[in-house]
């Protein structure tokens, strides 16, 4: 028996699943948590389908095996969590509630708001660059304008949710998690009731006139999928943004082609979600026994998904560590499936796109401030992106 790999793990090029993990083998293999307990890790793709629709695996994350993957997780681990952190049936009754709001129509209607953020956003760059760093000036601001239009949150408070957002998913102790959750819960709490007072636009005051109020959702309830949908909604596009930026200059044949058929430029969006997988490590507990692929996950037994290793799976994508935007990688599990897949992944979609077309039309001669492997990225236990990026034109 070999041992197993610790997980998860620092990545080595910040677009490439960490070489650390290349030992695991597919479609399952066991992994070590920081703390020591040994779970399984699901690689292979239609494996990890197969067990994403599985009811037998849950997502509450107070029950009895749920796998902690840092010491700063743990921190939140009895802490309910909307809609992530519920199964069915109370999971199907809170995601109908927002449905309505994150359907292909509705977000498609966004698009020239969201268009007219990016425009501003860069004039506001362009005249006081170059150089400029892109994350704080673009990745950042772009989906955190966009999902505080959405939800009726003010903008003006960007600088107190990003940076508890930031403790959130980054520590660096159990504390500061802990601490940063029960901010952004407080805060929401006075803008609830705020709002019930004063009603405004957006989708908490929806959610408050016509949820809150009919009995449909409890105070607690609606505070805690308001700050799941704002973090949710910000931090990964943010991330996409800058990684899939950064990725695209580190790969000039890729990105000329995209300029001269900007049409491509959804299915690149597509192959870039599945090459990048910035949510690595979704997180389940069985609760009974599963025969799968040849083995018995035991209940109560903790299972990781590396999403950035399935997305890798040969069987699934041929030549998958090539970005090639002619393949069809809309099958890839970077926004997860089954009833738990990413709610805004249309919203996200629209961000991106208008986002990178936009950028690299504006700056044609956009390019890297910095030696590439001077710049950092997010460690292996968090969302992965980058953390500064320097860029010039
Ligand atoms: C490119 C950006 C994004 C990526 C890669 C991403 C990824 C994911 C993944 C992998 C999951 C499933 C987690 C699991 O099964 O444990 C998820 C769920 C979720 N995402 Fe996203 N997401 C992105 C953007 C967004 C945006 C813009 C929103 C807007 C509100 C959002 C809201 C949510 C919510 C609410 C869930 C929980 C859904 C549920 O449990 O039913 N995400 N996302």
């Amino acid at each position: 028996m070999t041992e197993p790999v610790a997980f998860p793990q620092d990545r080595t090029c910040p677009y490439h699943p960490p070489t650390a993990y290349e030992p695991m083998a597919r479609p399952l293999s066991r992994v070590a948590l920081f703390d020591g307990r040994e779970v399984w890790v699901v690689t292979g793709h239609s494996v990890a389908r197969e067990l994403l629709v599985d009811q037998r695996l849950s997502s509450e994350r107070d029950r009895h095996g749920f796998p902690i993957p840092s010491a700063r997780f743990a921190g939140i681990r009895d802490r309910s969590a909307a809609l992530l952190g519920v199964d069915d049936p109370k999971h199907n009754t809170q995601r109908r509630l927002l449905i309505p709001s994150f359907t292909l129509k509705r977000t498609a209607a966004l698009r020239p708001q969201i268009q007219q953020t990016v425009d501003r956003l860069l004039d506001a760059m362009v005249a006081q660059g170059p150089p400029a760093e892109l994350v704080s000036a673009f990745a950042l601001p772009v989906p955190s304008m966009v999902i505080c239009a959405l939800l009726g949150v003010p903008y003006e408070d960007h600088d107190f949710f990003e940076a508890q957002s930031r403790r959130l998913l980054r520590g660096p102790e159990a504390a500061d998690t802990l601490d940063a959750r029960d901010q952004l819960e407080a805060y929401f709490g006075t803008l609830i009731d705020r709002k019930q007072k004063e009603p405004g636009d957006g989708l908490l005051d929806e959610l408050i006139h016509e949820q809150l109020r009919e009995g449909t959702v409890d105070r607690a309830e609606l505070v805690s999928l308001a700050t799941i949908l704002l973090v949710a909604g910000h931090e990964t596009t943010a991330n996409m943004i800058s990684l899939g930026t950064f990725t695209l200059l580190r790969h000039p044949e890729r990105l000329a082609e995209l300029r001269t058929e900007p049409a491509l430029i959804p299915t690149a969006v597509e192959e870039l979600l599945r090459f990048l997988s910035i949510a690595d490590g979704l997180l389940r507990v069985a609760t009974e026994d599963i025969e799968i692929a040849g083995t018995t996950i035991r209940a109560d037994d903790g299972v990781v998904f590396s999403t950035s290793v399935i997305n890798r799976d040969a069987n699934a994508f041929t030549e998958p560590d090539t970005l090639d935007w002619h393949r069809s990688a809309r099958h890839h599990l970077a926004f997860g499936f089954g009833i738990h897949q990413c709610l805004g992944q249309n919203l996200a979609r629209a961000e991106m796109e208008i986002a990178l077309r936009t950028l690299f039309e504006r700056l044609p001669g956009l390019s890297l401030a910095a030696p590439a492997d001077e710049i950092p990225f997010k460690p292996g236990d968090t969302v992965q992106g980058m953390l500064e990026l320097p860029v010039t034109w």
